[in-house]
Parts: C-alpha cells; sequence; structure tokens
C-alpha cells in the first residue's frame, strides 16, 4: 500500500525516535545507541547517544571486508591528464597510511587538522585517515587566499596541515604553497607540521624543522595498519567554515554518527544511488557538497565515486558526458551555474555520448531557473533534480524524495527545489511579527524547529553562543532555526526560494560574505569607504560589484580604472578569485539611512534596474541617483 509523502514527512516527526532509530541501522555500529534523540536542552540536539562508531569504518573498511576489488574512488584530471582507480581495498590502504602519518606526527583524537589542497585523491585520503582515527578535519576551499586562510587556521588551530604546490584551473597552474606560507606568517596560531603533497606542477620552498615530504613519510608507513577509532556518536567529525553576516567565518561543526545515518539515509531515498554504481559530482571537497557527496555519502553508499579535477568545457563542453559514459555514472549532482556554462555551447554535444546509465541529474547550490532546467532536461532526457540546503543542514532540505519504497514520488516541478524532506520541521515565518504564515504565496523566512535533523550542524566551533544567537534567535519571539533564506510555498506546497535575508551572496554557487569583501577593499589606502552587494547575473546566478568611496576622487579615468585594477588584485590575494568583484564603482557618497546605516539593499535594487523602494529614510537621495547615474554610463 502506497502512503502519501506528507502522511511520511509527518510521521518523520511525530514518530521521529522509532524512525531515525530505523533508519540508523542503515551503517555499523560498535556499540549500539543508547537513545535516539536528546533533545533536552534546546537548541542543542545530540543523536544516536552513547552509539559508537565510525565514518572511514562506514564509507571503506565494510566495504573493502566485503567487496574489496570494487570501485571506490575514480580520480579524473583532465588539467594534468590523469586517471587513476582505487579499489575499496586499495582505497583502504592509502587511508591506513595517511593516518599513520598522522599519527606519526602526533595528531590525536580531537586534534585538527586543516586540508588545503585542490581535487586530488590525498585530499579524500587526509579527510577519511582524520575520521578514522578520530582528528577533526576542516578543508579550506583550494579558492581562497592567504588572509581568508589565516583567519580559519586561527579559528580552527590545527596542529597539522595538509597541502601541495599547486592545483590548476583551465590549464593554468596556481601555486598554493606561498599562500599557506603566507597565511600562516599571518596567523598568530602555528602549525606544528604541514604535510606537503608534491604534485611536480610549481617549485616550492620547504620551510626546514615545519614542511614534511608526502611521498617519503607514504613509503615509510606503506603497509600501516591503523584501526577504526570507535567514536562516540557526537563527537565532531569536522568543521567546515561558511560566510554570515559578520566578516568572520563560522566553523560549523558537524557530528559522527548523526551524519553518518543523514547521508546514507539520503543515498538511498533522494539520489537512489546503489552499491556498486558510480556517483559523480562536479563540486569541491572545499564545499559542504564536496564533503556530503563527493567523498561521505556515496562511499557509504557503496558505490564509486568520482573526483574530477577539470572545468566543465575541457578539452570541450561534452567532458563531462565522455565521463558519464566511461564509467556508466548513474547519479550525478552538479550546480545551476555549470549548466548555463554548457548552455552557451552546442546542445548536440549532450548527445554525443551514451547516457544510457544516467539515471538523474541533481543540482543545488543556487536556484535553478526554469529556461535551464528546461534545456538540460531535454538534451539529456533524464529527470532534473533540484535540491535545496546549505552548509549548516549536510543535506538537502527541501527536494523531492523519488526512492522512498511504499511511499507516492512528488513530481518535480520547474522553479521549485521541492517539498520539506523528512526529519526537517520546516515553517514559514512573518520576518517582523514571527507568526507563521499558514496562507499560500505568502513571503516568509524559512525556518526549521528544533530539532534539526541527524547530520545538520551541531554548533558553531568553539563558540556555542554563536551558534544561539546567530542562527536561533533572528526571528522575534521565536526559537527557531533560520535558513536566512526567503521562501514562499505555493497552494501545492511546493516550496520556492527567493534569496537571503542576509549579507551572503551566491557567486556560481560559491557561497560568499559580503562583509569580508568589504573588510578587504577598505584595507586599500585609497578607499574611504565601500558597499558590495551581489546583483543578478545570467551565468553566475550573482556577481559581486562593488561601489568605494576614494579619499580623493581618482583625477583621471585611467586613474579610475587603475585603482579598481588595484583594488581587484588585493581581494584576489588576499580573499581569492573567487570573490573579486565584477566591478569596482567610485561614488562620492554611499545611500545611507540618517542613523547612518547603509541601504544595500537599494543600492542593490538599483544595480538590477528595480525599483529601490522605500526611501523615506535615505539622508541624502542624491546618493542613489548617483549611483543610478554611474551604472547607466
Ligand atoms: O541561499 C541558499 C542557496 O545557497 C545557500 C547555501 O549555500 P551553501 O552553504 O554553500 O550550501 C550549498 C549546499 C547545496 C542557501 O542558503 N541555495 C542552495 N541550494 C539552493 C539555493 N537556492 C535556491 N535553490 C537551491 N536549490
Amino acid at each position: 500500500m502506497t502512503q502519501t509523502y506528507a502522511d511520511f514527512h509527518r510521521r518523520s516527526l511525530t514518530e521521529r525516535d522509532s524512525f531515525w532509530a530505523e533508519q540508523a541501522k542503515r551503517i555499523d555500529w560498535q556499540t549500539p545507541p543508547q537513545q535516539v534523540c536528546d533533545a533536552s536542552r534546546p537548541p542543542f540536539a545530540r543523536w544516536f547517544v552513547g552509539g559508537t562508531t565510525n565514518l572511514c569504518h562506514n564509507a571503506v573498511d565494510r566495504h573493502a571486508a566485503t567487496r574489496p576489488e570494487d570501485q571506490a574512488l575514480i580520480w579524473v584530471s583532465t588539467e594534468v591528464g590523469q586517471e587513476k582507480i582505487y579499489s575499496f581495498a586499495q582505497l583502504q590502504a592509502e587511508v591506513e597510511a595517511m593516518a599513520a602519518i598522522l599519527l606519526a606526527q602526533g595528531v590525536g583524537q580531537g586534534d585538527r587538522v586543516l586540508i588545503y589542497m585542490p581535487m586530488v585523491p590525498e585530499a579524500a585520503f587526509a579527510m577519511l585517515a582524520c575520521a578514522r582515527i578520530g582528528a577533526i578535519h576542516s578543508v579550506v576551499f583550494g579558492g581562497f587566499a592567504s588572509v581568508s586562510l589565516a583567519s580559519r587556521i586561527d579559528d580552527a588551530a590545527p596542529k597539522l596541515i595538509v597541502s601541495t604546490d599547486a592545483g590548476s584551473r583551465a590549464g593554468k597552474r596556481i601555486a598554493y604553497k606561498p599562500l599557506l606560507d603566507e597565511a600562516i606568517a599571518l596567523s598568530a596560531h602555528k602549525p606544528t607540521g604541514v604535510l606537503m603533497v608534491d604534485r611536480g606542477l610549481v617549485p616550492f620552498e620547504r620551510v626546514v624543522g615545519r614542511d614534511l615530504d608526502y611521498a617519503t613519510l607514504r613509503r615509510q608507513h606503506d603497509s600501516a595498519r591503523v584501526p577504526c577509532a570507535w567514536l562516540e556518536s557526537n563527537t565532531p567529525s569536522y568543521t567546515l567554515y561558511t560566510s554570515g553576516t559578520t566578516g568572520t567565518p563560522k566553523g560549523v561543526q558537524r557530528d559522527v554518527g548523526g551524519y553518518a545515518v543523514a547521508l546514507a539515509t539520503s543515498m538511498d531515498w533522494i539520489f537512489g544511488g546503489k552499491a556498486g554504481e558510480t556517483y559523480f559530482s562536479t563540486s569541491d571537497i572545499g564545499w559542504v557538497v564536496g564533503h556530503s557527496y563527493i567523498v561521505y555519502g556515496p562511499l557509504i553508499a557503496g558505490m564509486a565515486t568520482l573526483m574530477f579535477e577539470g572545468t566543465p568545457v575541457q578539452p570541450d563542453a561534452a567532458v563531462l558526458w565522455s565521463l558519464v559514459e566511461k564509467y556508466r555514472v548513474t547519479v550525478m549532482f552538479s550546480a545551476p551555474t555549470a549548466v548555463r556554462v554548457l548552455k552557451k555551447h552546442d546542445a548536440a554535444l549532450l548527445k554525443r555520448h551514451d547516457l544510457s546509465s544516467l539515471r538523474a541529474l541533481f543540482l543545488a547550490g543556487e536556484p535553478l531557473d526554469e529556461p535551464t532546467g528546461r534545456w538540460i532536461a531535454e538534451g539529456l532526457g533524464v529527470p532534473i533534480i533540484d535540491n535545496y540546503w546549505q552548509t549548516e543542514t549536510g543535506w538537502p532540505l527541501l527536494t523531492v524524495a523519488h526512492h522512498i519504497a511504499g511511499v507516492e514520488a512528488v513530481p518535480t516541478r520547474f522553479g521549485s527545489p521541492g517539498v520539506p524532506m523528512y526529519g526537517y520541521d520546516v515553517k514559514l515565518l512573518d520576518e517582523t511579527s514571527g507568526v507563521e504564515l499558514s496562507e499560500p504565496n505568502q513571503k516568509g523566512v524559512l525556518v526549521i524547529e528544533h530539532p534539526l535533523p541527524p547530520g545538520a550542524l551541531q554548533t558553531v566551533w568553539g563558540d556555542d553562543a554563536r551558534f544561539v544567537n546567530t542562527y536561533w534567535k533572528s526571528v522575534p519571539g521565536r526559537n527557531v532555526y533560520s535558513t536566512f533564506d526567503w521562501g514562499l510555498r505555493d497552494a501545492q506546497g511546493y516550496t520556492f526560494i527567493l534569496g537571503r535575508t542576509d549579507d551572503v551572496i551566491n557567486v556560481a554557487g560559491h557561497r560568499l560574505g559580503t562583509r569580508e569583501i568589504e573588510e578587504c577593499i577598505s584595507g586599500h589606502p585609497a578607499v574611504a569607504e565601500v558597499a558590495v552587494v551581489g546583483v543578478a547575473d545570467q551565468l553566475k546566478g550573482q556577481v559581486a560589484l562593488a561601489f568605494a568611496v576614494p579619499r580623493e576622487t581618482p583625477a583621471s579615468p585611467e586613474a579610475a580604472l587603475a585603482l579598481e585594477g588595484q583594488i581587484m588584485k588585493r581581494v584576489d590575494e588576499q580573499l581569492g578569485a573567487v570573490a573579486r568583484p565584477s566591478r569596482v564603482l567610485f561614488v562620492g557618497i554611499l545611500p545611507k539611512t540618517r542613523s547612518g546605516k547603509l541601504l544595500r539593499r537599494a543600492l542593490q535594487a538599483v544595480a538590477e534596474g528595480r525599483d529601490p523602494g522605500d526611501l523615506t529614510t535615505l539622508d541624502d537621495p542624491g546618493a542613489l541617483l548617483q549611483v543610478k547615474t554611474l551604472l547607466h554610463k
């Protein structure tokens, strides 16, 4: 007998403990949990209390024990023209060797290991090795530069950093080591060691007594055996930094057991992935999608995971599909931006390869516009599944779950990621009154009631108060988790995402805080004041646009251009090219209220050619006029 998804979802909340106790059976436990959920201390939630398990055991060892020769990690780099395949047994050997290296460097349970790496297999080995011994990894996206990296080093205080000489993007080598050395020079915390994976791409300086050579140590620990540490379910497994309203990034902290159960469940019910098949996510290990759906999720499900170093258009715009064909990919995950990039190329490329293995393409990270969704759906002939979530939630919050036995599938609808997933008690609230919006088509803040489901963040690393105050106190009178996204629910129950309520922007699926960019630009000696806003962009979804008030008006258009170039270079060098504004426009004054509050939303509206709304609080009406004139030049 089939039940409706709505009934199923309701049961996941009303019969929470039995629901999740059932899902917990999907993973191996050394000691079974004594309590499913301890929600007695809101907003904190502890899942599978008393149970001991290990992420690496569930991702690697248990499959290596039964299917040692099956493919586990497929690495393809179109940047360096290499491919490597690791079976589960080989992956386990690599992870054990890496774990032995970490242990030999004095890394123990609870110690942090920062991983600053491009898409290379050693990055996954390092993550899994940390999980194996109970060290906490913190992967920093390779596109971030020294200042971003330094603030993360200071917050995570890693004992060891794992890095490499260089990454490569679109054929261009990007040196990592100088950025890392500079970051360590800038940071107050100093790691005791830096484990260098030398790819032989760019020569680099070695710091004697600190830098270690991975290849040498790998040989020393070649057949090392390192057992998995059995960790209580609520032991932190990793932190991952993400942006918010303030300039300082937050370390989203996750547990072990809840995360493993949540991923195992999502791999089955949401993604429909099966052991022995191949999963391909085009994301990066520096982002949450890389953690959940390049490394841990597919492996926990016993699938081979395809790790790709390259761009979707090189050697040509069919490269992703050639990989689907070659490795018989069944489930694929990407971002709308990647599809918009492909859309600029011949649609016939979508048909050049045999895609008969592919069952669905999942897209997340930013809104999926309808034309893009339709284009790729028609081109590939498989379902396109939009899914909405956040670094904080760790797995999809809104989508359609098509693979739950005995439960009616919710049809997909272009423009909406779908409906609340099981385990999430999602509501839309009025931003100022905190009242729940129960009528369809009302715009409100999308929130989640306590307790968050398994797999979601436990807290902000080292700062419980920040976790409570940032996420749980933003809607007046309500102790609910705010996603900081605007949402709207239609009469059929589909939720539409309408953008962020805070100062976070989304550039090509990369989540960035405008405050961080502002802090970097205002450090330039020629800049008196700056405002950065995200404006709509056809290709990237949004781009950052900076409005700067120079200390002295540039003497000529050439001087203004030179200053713009300097500011962009500063952002590149300090934060990374991902954060670089598309333009820096110089203005005499920024639009502010009489009380001095910057009207970012008005700036954004004007930049997007929209009506800036109520301007009665504006101190100097000329400020926006100036912006308008500049934009139309
Ligand atoms: O604003 C939402 C947007 O991306 C934010 C989360 O970004 P991040 O922490 O990097 O996690 C990405 C995980 C996929 C959200 O607050 N966002 C994410 N997915 C969607 C989305 N906006 C619209 N539609 C989506 N499917």
